[in-house]
Protein backbone atom coordinates (compact mmCIF):
# COMPACT_ATOMS: atom_id res chain seq x y z
CA UNK A 1 0.00 0.00 0.00
CA UNK A 2 1.48 3.74 -0.77
CA UNK A 3 1.97 5.62 2.37
CA UNK A 4 3.52 8.16 0.82
CA UNK A 5 3.58 9.99 -2.33
CA UNK A 6 5.02 13.12 -3.53
CA UNK A 7 3.75 14.34 -6.86
CA UNK A 8 5.67 16.80 -9.38
CA UNK A 9 7.21 18.48 -6.40
CA UNK A 10 9.28 21.61 -6.99
CA UNK A 11 11.43 23.55 -5.41
CA UNK A 12 13.06 26.72 -6.01
CA UNK A 13 14.79 29.31 -4.30
CA UNK A 14 15.19 32.48 -6.41
CA UNK A 15 16.85 31.58 -9.57
CA UNK A 16 18.03 27.98 -8.29
CA UNK A 17 15.68 25.00 -8.98
CA UNK A 18 16.69 22.90 -6.13
CA UNK A 19 14.20 20.21 -6.78
CA UNK A 20 12.56 19.35 -10.04
CA UNK A 21 9.41 17.74 -10.24
CA UNK A 22 10.40 14.85 -8.30
CA UNK A 23 7.84 12.07 -7.83
CA UNK A 24 8.04 9.30 -5.06
CA UNK A 25 5.62 6.57 -4.14
CA UNK A 26 7.09 4.90 -1.07
CA UNK A 27 5.11 1.72 -0.10
CA UNK A 28 4.21 0.97 3.35
CA UNK A 29 7.25 -0.98 5.22
CA UNK A 30 9.65 -0.18 2.55
CA UNK A 31 13.66 1.01 2.80
CA UNK A 32 14.22 3.60 0.37
CA UNK A 33 17.69 5.43 -0.35
CA UNK A 34 18.13 8.50 -1.40
CA UNK A 35 21.42 9.49 -2.85
CA UNK A 36 22.87 11.89 -4.94
CA UNK A 37 26.21 14.21 -4.88
CA UNK A 38 26.82 17.29 -3.15
CA UNK A 39 23.96 20.21 -3.00
CA UNK A 40 21.78 17.32 -5.36
CA UNK A 41 18.61 18.33 -3.18
CA UNK A 42 18.03 15.29 -0.96
CA UNK A 43 17.83 17.21 2.49
CA UNK A 44 15.96 20.01 0.72
CA UNK A 45 12.87 16.68 -0.21
CA UNK A 46 13.22 16.04 3.79
CA UNK A 47 12.47 19.97 4.31
CA UNK A 48 9.84 20.17 1.82
CA UNK A 49 8.10 16.75 3.21
CA UNK A 50 8.06 18.18 6.66
CA UNK A 51 7.43 21.75 5.47
CA UNK A 52 10.21 23.16 6.67
CA UNK A 53 10.28 24.53 3.21
CA UNK A 54 7.13 25.27 1.34
CA UNK A 55 6.74 23.35 -1.91
CA UNK A 56 6.64 25.58 -5.02
CA UNK A 57 4.92 23.41 -6.96
CA UNK A 58 3.55 19.44 -6.36
CA UNK A 59 2.32 17.98 -3.73
CA UNK A 60 2.59 15.48 -0.82
CA UNK A 61 0.39 12.90 0.56
CA UNK A 62 0.40 10.95 3.48
CA UNK A 63 -1.98 7.76 3.59
CA UNK A 64 -4.18 9.20 1.14
CA UNK A 65 -4.16 12.52 3.31
CA UNK A 66 -2.83 15.61 1.36
CA UNK A 67 -0.64 17.12 3.77
CA UNK A 68 1.17 19.92 1.25
CA UNK A 69 1.25 22.96 3.32
CA UNK A 70 -0.04 21.49 6.89
CA UNK A 71 2.37 22.29 9.85
CA UNK A 72 5.25 20.90 10.90
CA UNK A 73 4.39 19.71 14.08
CA UNK A 74 0.85 18.74 12.64
CA UNK A 75 2.82 16.54 9.92
CA UNK A 76 5.00 14.99 12.85
CA UNK A 77 1.91 14.04 14.57
CA UNK A 78 0.02 12.99 11.09
CA UNK A 79 3.22 10.46 11.54
CA UNK A 80 6.50 11.67 9.63
CA UNK A 81 9.70 12.01 11.79
CA UNK A 82 13.39 12.90 10.97
CA UNK A 83 16.13 13.17 11.93
CA UNK A 84 19.23 15.94 10.92
CA UNK A 85 21.77 16.18 8.55
CA UNK A 86 23.31 18.99 11.19
CA UNK A 87 22.54 17.37 14.50
CA UNK A 88 20.18 19.14 16.23
CA UNK A 89 19.92 17.59 20.48
CA UNK A 90 19.51 19.76 23.39
CA UNK A 91 23.73 19.56 23.85
CA UNK A 92 22.72 20.65 27.58
CA UNK A 93 20.26 18.36 28.62
CA UNK A 94 21.18 14.60 29.39
CA UNK A 95 20.56 11.93 26.56
CA UNK A 96 17.40 10.76 28.89
CA UNK A 97 16.23 14.51 28.67
CA UNK A 98 16.25 14.76 24.76
CA UNK A 99 14.02 11.45 24.46
CA UNK A 100 11.58 12.59 26.86
CA UNK A 101 11.53 16.09 25.39
CA UNK A 102 10.31 14.55 22.08
CA UNK A 103 7.95 12.50 23.89
CA UNK A 104 6.27 15.17 25.42
CA UNK A 105 4.95 16.00 21.91
CA UNK A 106 2.61 13.36 22.30
CA UNK A 107 1.40 14.36 25.71
CA UNK A 108 -2.20 14.46 26.28
CA UNK A 109 -2.77 16.04 29.70
CA UNK A 110 -3.78 19.50 30.02
CA UNK A 111 -1.24 22.11 31.05
CA UNK A 112 -3.65 22.87 34.35
CA UNK A 113 -3.07 19.53 35.70
CA UNK A 114 0.32 19.40 35.05
CA UNK A 115 0.40 22.49 37.14
CA UNK A 116 -1.07 20.49 40.02
CA UNK A 117 0.92 17.50 39.40
CA UNK A 118 -2.64 15.89 38.98
CA UNK A 119 -2.68 12.12 39.31
CA UNK A 120 -3.43 11.86 34.99
CA UNK A 121 -0.48 14.04 34.39
CA UNK A 122 1.92 11.89 36.84
CA UNK A 123 0.62 8.87 35.42
CA UNK A 124 1.65 10.40 31.40
CA UNK A 125 5.04 11.66 33.07
CA UNK A 126 5.99 8.03 34.50
CA UNK A 127 4.77 6.44 30.72
CA UNK A 128 7.38 9.39 29.36
CA UNK A 129 9.90 8.24 31.86
CA UNK A 130 9.85 4.66 31.01
CA UNK A 131 9.22 5.06 26.88
CA UNK A 132 12.29 7.27 27.30
CA UNK A 133 13.99 4.73 28.94
CA UNK A 134 12.89 1.74 26.52
CA UNK A 135 13.73 3.75 23.46
CA UNK A 136 17.18 4.59 24.63
CA UNK A 137 17.73 0.74 25.26
CA UNK A 138 16.59 -0.21 21.83
CA UNK A 139 19.23 1.97 20.63
CA UNK A 140 21.78 0.54 22.76
CA UNK A 141 22.02 4.04 24.60
CA UNK A 142 21.23 3.09 28.01
CA UNK A 143 24.49 3.69 29.71
CA UNK A 144 24.64 6.97 28.30
CA UNK A 145 21.41 8.34 29.54
CA UNK A 146 22.77 10.40 32.30
CA UNK A 147 25.47 12.02 29.85
CA UNK A 148 25.17 15.23 28.35
CA UNK A 149 23.92 14.99 25.07
CA UNK A 150 26.25 17.58 23.15
CA UNK A 151 29.43 15.55 25.26
CA UNK A 152 28.36 12.24 23.18
CA UNK A 153 30.86 11.22 20.68
CA UNK A 154 28.99 12.02 16.66
CA UNK A 155 27.78 8.75 16.48
CA UNK A 156 26.20 8.25 19.34
CA UNK A 157 24.89 11.71 19.03
CA UNK A 158 23.24 10.46 15.74
CA UNK A 159 21.37 7.47 17.59
CA UNK A 160 20.43 9.70 20.09
CA UNK A 161 18.59 11.41 17.05
CA UNK A 162 16.71 8.72 16.17
CA UNK A 163 15.36 7.82 19.62
CA UNK A 164 14.15 11.51 19.97
CA UNK A 165 12.54 10.73 15.88
CA UNK A 166 11.08 7.41 17.43
CA UNK A 167 9.19 8.71 20.20
CA UNK A 168 7.35 10.81 18.18
CA UNK A 169 5.53 7.63 16.92
CA UNK A 170 5.99 8.08 13.66
CA UNK A 171 4.86 5.53 10.21
CA UNK A 172 7.64 7.12 7.92
CA UNK A 173 10.89 7.99 9.87
CA UNK A 174 13.18 10.20 7.32
CA UNK A 175 17.09 9.44 8.46
CA UNK A 176 19.39 12.30 6.74
CA UNK A 177 22.88 10.82 6.65
CA UNK A 178 23.14 8.71 9.93
CA UNK A 179 26.40 7.21 9.10
CA UNK A 180 28.28 10.56 8.89
CA UNK A 181 30.88 10.59 11.20
CA UNK A 182 30.70 6.80 11.84
CA UNK A 183 33.23 4.44 11.91
CA UNK A 184 33.48 1.45 9.34
CA UNK A 185 32.47 -0.36 12.65
CA UNK A 186 29.56 1.83 13.71
CA UNK A 187 28.38 1.99 10.45
CA UNK A 188 27.55 -1.84 10.33
CA UNK A 189 26.41 -1.93 13.35
CA UNK A 190 23.37 0.91 12.13
CA UNK A 191 23.05 -1.04 9.06
CA UNK A 192 21.48 -3.08 11.20
CA UNK A 193 19.96 -1.11 13.29
CA UNK A 194 18.10 0.69 10.77
CA UNK A 195 16.80 -2.86 9.89
CA UNK A 196 15.47 -3.93 13.38
CA UNK A 197 13.89 -0.57 14.48
CA UNK A 198 11.98 -0.92 10.95
CA UNK A 199 10.37 -3.82 12.03
CA UNK A 200 9.98 -3.09 15.68
CA UNK A 201 8.46 0.02 14.82
CA UNK A 202 6.70 -0.87 11.50
CA UNK A 203 8.37 1.67 10.03
CA UNK A 204 8.87 3.24 6.58
CA UNK A 205 12.13 4.52 5.77
CA UNK A 206 13.61 6.93 3.15
CA UNK A 207 17.02 7.26 4.02
CA UNK A 208 19.67 9.89 2.59
CA UNK A 209 23.46 8.53 3.02
CA UNK A 210 26.53 8.97 1.35
CA UNK A 211 27.85 6.08 2.77
CA UNK A 212 27.20 3.67 -0.49
CA UNK A 213 27.81 0.23 1.58
CA UNK A 214 24.92 1.37 3.67
CA UNK A 215 22.85 2.17 0.96
CA UNK A 216 23.71 -0.86 -1.12
CA UNK A 217 23.10 -3.04 1.44
CA UNK A 218 19.89 -2.17 3.54
CA UNK A 219 17.83 -0.31 0.56
CA UNK A 220 15.30 -1.93 -1.15
CA UNK A 221 15.09 0.24 -4.51
CA UNK A 222 17.18 3.54 -4.59
CA UNK A 223 16.43 7.17 -6.30
CA UNK A 224 19.41 9.14 -7.48
CA UNK A 225 19.20 12.63 -7.72
CA UNK A 226 22.06 15.47 -9.31
CA UNK A 227 21.05 19.07 -9.75
CA UNK A 228 17.57 18.50 -8.22
CA UNK A 229 16.52 15.76 -11.31
CA UNK A 230 15.71 12.68 -10.69
CA UNK A 231 18.49 10.47 -12.95
CA UNK A 232 18.13 7.11 -11.81
CA UNK A 233 15.31 4.78 -9.99
CA UNK A 234 15.74 1.31 -9.58
CA UNK A 235 17.50 -1.85 -7.40
CA UNK A 236 20.85 -1.27 -5.78
CA UNK A 237 22.68 -3.39 -8.30
CA UNK A 238 21.08 -1.05 -11.37
CA UNK A 239 22.31 2.33 -9.94
CA UNK A 240 25.23 0.79 -9.16
CA UNK A 241 26.05 0.14 -12.96
CA UNK A 242 24.09 2.85 -14.19
CA UNK A 243 26.29 5.13 -16.39
CA UNK A 244 23.91 8.18 -15.56
CA UNK A 245 24.81 7.82 -11.92
CA UNK A 246 28.79 6.71 -12.37
CA UNK A 247 29.14 9.94 -14.12
CA UNK A 248 27.25 12.15 -11.31
CA UNK A 249 29.46 10.81 -9.34
CA UNK A 250 32.77 10.93 -11.10
CA UNK A 251 35.36 13.04 -9.56
CA UNK A 252 33.40 12.73 -5.66
CA UNK A 253 34.86 9.16 -5.23
CA UNK A 254 31.68 8.59 -3.17
CA UNK A 255 29.73 5.79 -5.31
CA UNK A 256 33.01 3.18 -4.87
CA UNK A 257 33.95 5.00 -1.41
N1 LIG B 1 17.26 27.75 2.35
C1 LIG B 1 17.92 27.75 1.19
N2 LIG B 1 18.09 28.88 0.47
C2 LIG B 1 18.74 28.88 -0.71
N3 LIG B 1 19.26 27.78 -1.27
C3 LIG B 1 19.14 26.62 -0.61
C4 LIG B 1 18.47 26.55 0.65
N4 LIG B 1 18.49 25.25 1.08
C5 LIG B 1 19.16 24.57 0.14
N5 LIG B 1 19.55 25.38 -0.86
C6 LIG B 1 20.29 24.99 -2.08
O1 LIG B 1 19.60 23.92 -2.69
C7 LIG B 1 20.52 22.98 -3.25
C8 LIG B 1 20.25 21.61 -2.65
O2 LIG B 1 20.68 21.62 -1.29
P1 LIG B 1 20.48 20.36 -0.35
O3 LIG B 1 20.90 20.77 1.01
O4 LIG B 1 19.12 19.83 -0.50
O5 LIG B 1 21.52 19.33 -0.97
P2 LIG B 1 21.90 17.86 -0.48
O6 LIG B 1 21.64 16.93 -1.63
O7 LIG B 1 21.28 17.56 0.81
O8 LIG B 1 23.49 18.00 -0.34
P3 LIG B 1 24.51 17.39 0.77
O9 LIG B 1 24.81 15.99 0.30
O10 LIG B 1 25.70 18.27 0.66
O11 LIG B 1 23.84 17.44 2.09
C9 LIG B 1 21.90 23.53 -2.96
O12 LIG B 1 22.34 24.23 -4.10
C10 LIG B 1 21.68 24.45 -1.78
O13 LIG B 1 22.63 25.48 -1.77
MG1 LIG C 1 21.96 17.22 2.69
Amino acid sequence: MSLLKLEHVTKRFGGLTAVSDFNLDLQEGELVGLIGPNGAGKTTIFNLITNTYLVSEGKIILGGKDITGMKTDKITAEGIARTFQNIRLFSELTAFDNVRTACHLRLKSSVLSAVFGLPGYRKEEKEIDDKAMALLKTLDLEKYKNDLAGSLPYGLQRKLEISRALATNPKVLLLDEPAAGMNPEETLALAALILRIRKEFNLTVLLIEHDMSLVMTICERIIVLDHGVTIAHGLPKEIQNNPEVITAYLGTGDLYA
